[in-house]
């Protein structure tokens, strides 16, 4: 028998695993384990509530673009800053969420 692992991220400090499907971005993966990761704009990278810290990540993960980078940009994020509507969960990737 064998058994399939799905992929997972992981929340921090609790060191959860969260499976995910390939495509879900953090925030989908979040909201399907009920994280309650907060997200005013409802995904559409404008209110910037959904924003995690990526402690570490197995690859390099894709560089901020578009709406996700307009806001790093204007709210002085720090590179390990990303909004969580707009990044697409990758295997091994260990966050953790700001509370302000
Ligand atoms: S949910 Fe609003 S920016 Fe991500």
């Amino acid at each position: 028998m064998s058994s399939q692992r799905k992929p997972s991220i992981v929340f921090l400090p609790e060191g959860r695993e969260l499976e995910f499907v390939a495509g879900e971005t953090v925030l989908e993966v979040a909201e399907a384990h009920r994280l309650g990761l907060a997200h005013s704009c409802g995904g559409m990278g404008s209110c910037g509530t959904c924003r995690i810290v990526v402690e570490s990540a197995p690859v390099p993960l894709p560089e901020k673009e578009g709406l996700e980078l307009e806001m790093a940009e204007n709210r002085g994020f720090q590179g390990n800053e990303r909004l969580a509507c707009q990044l697409q969960a990758v295997p091994g990737l260990r966050f953790w969420a700001p509370e302000d």
